[in-house]
């Protein structure tokens, strides 16, 4: 069975500045033009929402149209299904081949490359920025990665309104110890997976879009090193009193960062501006790989104002390794793809 569609058409009702909008695929690549403020990442956005489940960028009540009621996306696809979303203020609902949903089901997820602007400073940008870009590609690749991470999630902030509370003593906060520890292994694994899936072909891509000899690498840190699960337990208990003064929890994948390295120095001091530039692309392309590997289907790239940013071999590389996938990009002045 081939799982891969290609969008025909999004229509958009109360969706951001958008009263009503249509946008046409007729090919595989789609350009929408336009003004700041124009509502271009908005399209894209609408159809992260209808691929995906929900925006890359806020919750669904500051995407309403102001002064409006409800949002509705339509995503029309080849093959002739249609995804319509819903959200009427307070619920979301998703309707796919009859069947209403209030959370797009895992089969009906479609896999999508986004690259924004902000991605093309990921290099120079924070943990928490970096964390959040591969924990996307990971929640894509693997269901398991999304909730175990919004599991850790929840529990750290649990535990982290106990400790700002004076009275809080060491068993109160076991329960979340377990809890944290289990799926921080659990999340650190596939962490370290994925960075060995990028180091495979890294330099090699990395060489394919700048044509010289040059070596990159990703690295991951874990402020938990190689804990066991038990090892874990023990150091958060470790921290207990520090944590307690602080008001929050010190220990854990939440800390965790990623570092490109150049030429065996960190890339964010010592790579060109067009080196960064080919580094992101390069991980931009092995992602659309691994999710054809993982997950069978070609992922829609969507290209949020990038495209104008880069030089023309950047582009004719970009053209090239996405030439199977259907890309939706926007600008603000003309591009010729
Ligand atoms: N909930 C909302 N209701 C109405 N308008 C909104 C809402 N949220 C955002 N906007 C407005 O929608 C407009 C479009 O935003 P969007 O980010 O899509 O524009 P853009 O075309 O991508 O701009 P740029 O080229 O600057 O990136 C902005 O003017 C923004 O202020
Ligand atoms: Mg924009």
């Amino acid at each position: 069975m081939n799982d891969n569609y290609i969008i025909q058409s999004v229509r958009l009702d109360n969706f951001r500045c958008h009263k009503k909008y249509i946008l046409n695929c007729k090919n595989e690549t789609t350009l929408i033009l336009g003004e700041n403020g124009c509502g271009k990442t908005s399209v894209l956005e609408a159809i992260y929402v209808a691929l995906r489940g929900k925006s890359f960028r806020a919750p669904d009540r500051e995407i309403l149209k102001r002064e409006e009621d409800y949002y509705r996306i339509e995503l029309v696809r080849d093959d002739g299904e249609k995804i319509i979303v819903v959200f009427d203020g307070g619920k979301k609902t998703f309707l796919i081949k009859d069947k209403k949903t209030t959370r797009l089901p895992r089969k009906e997820k479609y896999p999508v490359i986004l690259f924004l602007p902000e991605d093309l400073h990921l290099i120079a940008s924070s943990p928490t920025s970096k964390r959040e870009y591969f924990d996307r590609i990971l929640a894509q690749i693997n269901e398991r990665y999304g909730n175990s991470l919004s599991k850790y999630n929840k529990a750290l902030k649990q535990r982290n309104e106990l400790l700002k509370q004076d009275s809080v003593t060491e068993e109160e906060l076991f329960s979340w110890n377990i809890l944290l520890s289990k799926y921080g292994v659990e999340i650190r694994a596939m962490r370290r997976w994925l960075v060995n899936e990028i180091n495979g072909e890294l330099t090699e891509t990395y060489r394919s879009i700048a044509d010289n000899e040059d070596i990159v690498r990703l690295e991951y840190k874990s402020y938990t090193a190689n804990s066991s699960e038990s090892e874990y337990m023990r150091l958060l208990g470790l921290d207990f009193e520090r944590d307690k003064m602080t008001g929050h929890t010190n220990f854990g994948i939440h800390k965790d960062n990623y570092d490109f390295i150049f030429n065996n120095s960190p890339a964010e001091t010592s790579a060109s501006r067009g080196e960064t530039r080919s580094l992101i692309l390069a991980l931009k392309f092995i992602e659309a790989r691994e999710l054809k590997k993982i997950l069978g289907k070609k992922p829609v790239v969507l290209l949020d104002d990038v495209f104008s940013e880069l030089d023309s071999n950047r582009q004719k590389c970009l053209v090239k390794n996405f030439k199977e996938n259907q890309v939706i990009l926007t600008s603000v002045d003309g591009v010729s793809i």
